[in-house]
Order: C-alpha cells, then sequence, then structure tokens
C-alpha cells in the first residue's frame, strides 16, 4: 500500500498541496482528477519520491520515501511522465525499454522476453531499431509506457495517459491499466477525463488547487456538477443535460 499521510508540498513560497490524505492499495485503480494546475502532477510526483514532502509523509510499503532513494523507489513504483520526450536517453527503442530491467540484473532472454511483451503491450512492436526521438507525439507516450511496464512494478503511476496519443486510442490504455489491476498492481490514473475515471478506476478522488475536495465511488462522480470542480463532462451527460434544457423550453 501507498500511503500519503496529512502531505503539505511548498513551491517557490506558495502551498501547492495542502493535507493530502490518500491510500493507494495493489489491485486497485484510484483515479486523480481535477483542472490543470490542480497539484495531480506534483501529488503523484511524491509517490515515487521524486518529490518529498514538504510536511506529512509517504509511505511506500511501510517505508518512507524521505528515507528512500528514487532509484530504490523506481523499482517499486514506475512513473509514466506527462511528457515522456523528456526521459529518452538512447539512441533505440530496444535499448530504452530494456535499460530498467537491465538495472535489476535480470538475464539477457528475461530482458529481451520483457522488452517483446511491453512494446506488444502498446502496440510497438516491429519499432525495436527506431530512434525514439523520431516518433510521434503519441508514439513516445507509448514507448515511455512501455518501459514503466518493463520494469513490472508494484504500483503504476499513469499521468494523463490519454492525453495526445495520435488516435492509438483511449480503448488500448483502459485495457492496458485492466491488465495492470487483474495483475494485483496499484494503478494511480493521474487524468481530467471523467470518462476514463468511470470507465476503469475503483475510486476516484478530485484535487482542487491543492487539497482534496471529493473521494468516493467513481459513479459518485456522476452525482457532482462537474463543470463546478474545472471538469468537462463526459459526453453522454452533456446530451443528457442539453435534451432535458429543450424539453422543457
Ligand atoms: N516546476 C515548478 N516550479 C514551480 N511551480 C510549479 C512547477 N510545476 C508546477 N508548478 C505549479 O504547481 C501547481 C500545480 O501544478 P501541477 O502539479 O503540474 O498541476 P496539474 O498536474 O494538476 O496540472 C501549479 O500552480 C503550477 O503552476
Ligand atoms: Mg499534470
Amino acid at each position: 500500500m501507498i500511503l500519503v499521510d496529512g502531505l503539505y508540498h511548498s513551491r517557490s513560497g506558495r502551498e501547492v498541496l495542502r493535507d493530502i490524505n490518500l491510500r493507494l492499495e495493489r489491485g486497485e485503480v484510484l483515479a486523480l482528477l481535477g483542472p490543470n494546475g490542480a497539484g495531480k502532477t506534483t501529488l503523484a510526483k511524491h509517490l515515487n519520491g521524486l518529490l518529498k514532502p514538504t510536511r506529512g509523509r509517504v509511505l511506500v510499503d511501510g517505508i518512507d520515501t524521505k528515507s528512500s532513494s528514487v532509484a530504490e523507489l523506481s523499482r517499486k513504483v514506475g512513473y509514466v511522465f506527462q511528457e515522456p520526450e523528456r526521459m529518452f536517453f538512447t539512441g533505440r527503442v530496444f535499448d530504452e525499454v530494456a535499460f530498467g530491467p537491465g538495472n535489476l540484473g535480470l538475464s539477457e532472454d528475461e530482458i529481451e522476453e520483457r522488452v517483446k511483451r511491453a512494446l506488444s503491450l502498446v502496440g510497438l512492436e516491429g519499432y525495436e531499431d527506431k530512434k525514439p526521438l523520431s516518433l510521434s507525439g503519441g508514439e513516445m507516450r507509448r514507448l515511455a509506457m512501455a518501459c514503466v511496464l518493463a520494469m513490472e512494478t508494484d504500483y503504476v503511476i499513469l499521468d494523463e495517459p490519454t492525453s495526445d496519443l495520435d488516435g492509438w486510442g483511449f480503448g488500448a490504455v483502459v485495457e492496458i491499466i485492466g491488465k495492470l489491476r487483474g495483475e494485483g498492481k496499484g494503478v494511480l490514473l493521474v487524468t481530467h477525463d471523467v470518462e476514463l475515471a468511470l470507465e476503469v478506476s475503483d475510486r476516484a478522488v478530485i484535487l482542487s488547487n491543492g487539497r482534496v475536495v471529493f473521494e468516493d465511488k467513481p459513479e459518485e462522480l456522476l452525482s457532482l456538477d462537474l463543470r463546478d470542480y474545472g471538469l468537462r463532462e463526459p459526453l453522454g451527460i452533456r446530451l443528457l443535460r442539453r435534451n432535458s434544457i429543450e424539453r422543457t423550453r
């Protein structure tokens, strides 16, 4: 379990996160929703120790992130960044995905097996020899995802996984998340897409101005006026609303 306990985070003298209390269990998908600037990425980066609390603490399977290195934590918590191109540093897709597993002391065969499996999960089979930076934006996002999947960590953080996928779809992301949950992994899904949260999450949290303002089953999102939370309503709801307004005219 990842436990966020009374977390505050300040940056340049400004409080970006305030009194956050959260749990992420294995085998669970937690959706972290909120508009741009709410603090979602800042919070997510605390779960793998990239950022440390100004106050409060984060425990990953009982280990305080303050007393653990990012390298250690990256074996437990995988993070797929919002801007994946920044993380690539090799000239070849295969090497990029093989790098993490290579650090785990696995055999060459096992590494190759993991690279294959991860690339196929994200629909990039056959891309092994391409240059990461020559890929399209959507393909880079999928490659970033493959790098994390190949680590086979117990927890996976996906930061806005459905933005900018070049049409490779929503459905594929839903499928990958379902697979991760099926394997008993804990998934933190950072998104402003309510539809995605409804489709795959077990629990949803809304962050607004650095505070948790909602935490419940995803269905309960539909009892809110999502517009008040800076979130876009799913298409079905917008259509229903338009219909009912037209009917009452
Ligand atoms: N590197 C940074 N330095 C200073 N402030 C930042 C930095 N990154 C984000 N912020 C600020 O922190 C707040 C939360 O940002 P972020 O966590 O990226 O939100 P979200 O992911 O929900 O869009 C915003 O007000 C943003 O301007
Ligand atoms: Mg963000």
